[in-house]
């Protein structure tokens, strides 16, 4: 593990990057910075290492990091509740609104925006576990919280992360990391030629371009939501279809089958460019695709301006808006109860 210095926050805090490295020369950095996950470097077809994640070179740009949140870890609630608003046992709370009336991604102060503690650096395994403790009332939310998340690599080339939640009352729980990849490399255009395989039959579609869920959980087939088979991403993300025209490309929430095990992928990406693969694994019930569409001349890594669909995020998840969705299921945890969560991307040439 190579250890170095990323700055000093503007709290005065100093942060650092942690860089791994596996037998096969694949490499992750992440900082405790906001648990973000800076690079990813995987050997393409030639031997060659290929950056397949956005993301920024100054730690004041991850500070500001609240429009397209590269690489970062999201708490205590994924995507969106609906008017910041909803009702554990009778009890009604208002979360931050920091998107309109809605909130996204855990409110004003996101944990992927707050120093971490590093828990541990397990050199055998390629991993490190960040803690955070986020108190009764932050950002809304009942309970004392305290979570780990962990990033490993493993000989295999996967990434795992794995999330540890645990409160002294009962809360929501919903993190996810909002990495973007790029299979091409971080630096080499849009994904839309990227091929893409999602095992998802069902989907939960959106209200209006506020992105809130109707409710409803509605088959893929027939429609350019369905990745049952591998397709281009770009093939019909222009198409003429409400849900696509109402978040300017993919930005919805994938239902994973109830049949699937943990150990079958839920997703499988190729890059066209570079033959990178990614397949995905989680205990988690949805996938947000989101195909990077509100990204606007963002100054990136290296010099490169990031554009719409420069990069996809696969955020594993509980669905939008679940505590006020009675289709969907709870995104609670128990008092005092502690609850893993846990998914992998595994890469291959
Ligand atoms: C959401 C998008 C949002 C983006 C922010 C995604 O998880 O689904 O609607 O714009 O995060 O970068």
């Amino acid at each position: 593990m190579k250890k170095e210095l990323f700055g000093v926050t503007t709290g005065g805090k100093t942060v650092y990057l942690y860089t791994f490295e596996n037998k096969n020369g694949m490499k992750m950095t992440v900082s405790d910075f906001g648990a973000v996950l800076t690079h990813l470097w995987v050997p393409g077809k030639d031997g060659q290492l290929v950056d397949v994640v956005l993301g920024y070179d100054q730690l004041a740009q991850y500070e500001n990091n609240n429009n397209v949140y590269f690489g970062a870890t999201i708490g205590r609630n994924a995507n969106r509740i609906d008017q910041g608003k909803f009702e554990i046992d009778g009890q009604v709370y208002q979360v931050d609104q920091n998107e309109g009336e809605n909130q996204l991604h855990g409110g004003f102060s996101g944990y992927h925006t707050r120093p971490w503690l590093v828990k541990e650096v397990d050199e055998l395994n390629q991993k490190i576990v960040f803690l955070l403790f986020s108190p009764d009332g932050d950002q809304g939310f009942p309970g004392n919280l305290s979570l780990e998340v962990s990033y490993q690599l493993t000989d295999l080339n996967e990434l795992i992360i794995s999330y540890t939640g645990e409160s002294d009352k009962k809360t929501v729980f919903n993190p996810t990391n909002h990495t973007y990849f790029n299979l091409n490399g971080h630096a080499n255009g849009t994904i839309l030629e990227h091929l893409l395989q999602l095992d998802c039959s069902y989907y939960t579609p959106v209200k209006d371009s506020k992105s809130i869920p109707t409710g409803e959980v509605l088959p893929v087939a027939n429609t350019p939501m369905d990745f049952k088979q591998s397709k281009k991403i770009g093939r019909d993300i222009n198409q003429i279809a409400e849900q696509l025209q109402l978040t300017g490309g993919y930005d919805h929430n994938y239902v994973l089958d109830e049949t699937k095990q943990e150990t079958e992928a839920f997703v499988h990406l190729i890059g066209d460019q570079t033959g990178i693969s990614l397949k995905g694994y989680t205990n988690l019930p949805g996938v947000q695709l989101y195909t990077g569409n509100f990204i606007e001349q963002e100054a990136g890594k290296n010099g490169v301006n990031y554009q719409k669909y420069s990069g996809l995020c696969l955020e594993t998840q509980f669905f939008p808006d679940a505590v006020n969705q009675v289709n969907f299921k709870s995104p609670y945890i128990e008092e005092n109860v502690q609850t893993v969560y846990e998914t992998s991307y595994c890469f291959d040439a």
